[in-house]
């Protein structure tokens, strides 16, 4: 892993962007949409919490919308984009944000098995993300590319007792990632960020465990900073932040104790040494395949 430093001077390129978020109310959402606004973007964002976010962007003055948006209904994120073009003009930055953690364990033996159980982690975090990244995509390609960021998970790619479907979608944001970095760059770029535990409502209930532990704790500010890294890392004109590698596409940044990590990079590296040589090499000349204009399923 590469640690990644921050460059505050990039975040000049903010100015006048147009910023698309969803889940903007509070924790690490309204952060970001706070870090955007400073530095000159113009930012309209969803949420289901209406009061908070009203709140929020009256606080922060006519270049911060809100708009109601629950965004597991596709009609609403797609008026979500449409007022920031109607306001703004379009749309630079995207980040998929909002997200539920349901700590029931619907997988105990306890359940009961004849009551269909509900997933909202799914239908929020990981069906909610791809209609977010659907149009979001649409949206840049409109405005001649941009940058959308993805909130993942340490989740995204480690275990956790109890929390399987929250598991199952943070790890699918990884997928929505792998799945598009080959194809979207180099005039849009898809990034993820993958915080570890960080003080917000979503798990306020471990928080003093955590602390008394002596575990790595972030401020939802950090995170937010990890996200204005990526929605940046390719717009210094050759100049990134310390530590990122350029093109900056296809990256995550894992986010523990304040510090920011890219984890992606290394796995790629590391590839030959994790399914063997042979392995590593057929699976390259599969994917080329795969990839490759001609190629039909
Ligand atoms: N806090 C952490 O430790 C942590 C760690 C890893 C990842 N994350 C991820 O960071 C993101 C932000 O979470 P947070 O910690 O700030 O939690 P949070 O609960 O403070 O914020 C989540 C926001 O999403 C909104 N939201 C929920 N369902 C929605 C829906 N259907 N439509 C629109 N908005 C909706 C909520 O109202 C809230 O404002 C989430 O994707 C979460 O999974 C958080």
């Amino acid at each position: 892993m590469a640690k990644i430093s921050c460059d505050d001077s990039l975040f000049q390129a903010l100015s006048g962007k147009v910023v698309v978020l969803t889940g903007g109310a509070t924790g690490i959402g309204r952060s970001t949409v706070q870090q955007f606004c400073e530095h000159g973007a113009k930012v309209v964002f969803g949420d289901i919490h209406d009061k908070a976010a009203e709140k929020l962007a009256l606080m922060l003055g006519s270049s911060v919308v809100f708009q109601h948006c629950d965004i597991t209904v596709y009609d609403q994120q797609l008026a979500l984009f449409e007022r920031a073009e109607n306001r703004f003009g379009g749309v630079d930055i995207v980040v998929a944000n909002a997200g539920v953690l349901n700590p029931d364990d619907r997988f105990a033996p306890s359940q009961d098995l004849t009551v269909e159980p509900r997933f909202p982690e799914i239908d929020v975090n990981l069906k909610g993300s791809l209609y977010t990244t659907r149009i979001g995509l649409d949206y840049l390609r409109r405005h001649k590319g941009g940058d959308l960021v993805l909130l993942s998970s340490i989740a995204g790619f480690k275990e956790a007792g109890g929390l399987t479907p929250y598991l199952a979608s943070k790890h699918g944001i990884i997928g929505i990632l792998r799945g598009l970095r080959l194809t979207t760059g180099p005039t849009i770029r898809v990034n993820a960020v993958s915080p570890w535990m960080t003080r917000t409502a979503m798990v306020h209930g471990i928080e003093d465990g955590w602390i008394n532990q002596g575990l790595p704790v972030n401020q939802p500010s950090d995170v937010a900073r990890a996200v204005l890294i990526c929605a940046t890392a390719n717009r210094g004109s050759g100049k990134t932040h310390p530590g990122c590698r350029l093109p900056f596409n296809g990256k995550n940044l894992f986010v523990a104790g304040s510090e920011a990590y890219e984890i992606e990079d290394k796995l790629w590296e590391l590839e030959p040494v994790w399914l063997g040589e042979d392995n590593s090499k057929a699976l390259e000349k599969g994917q080329s395949y795969l990839a490759a204009d001609q190629t039909q399923w």
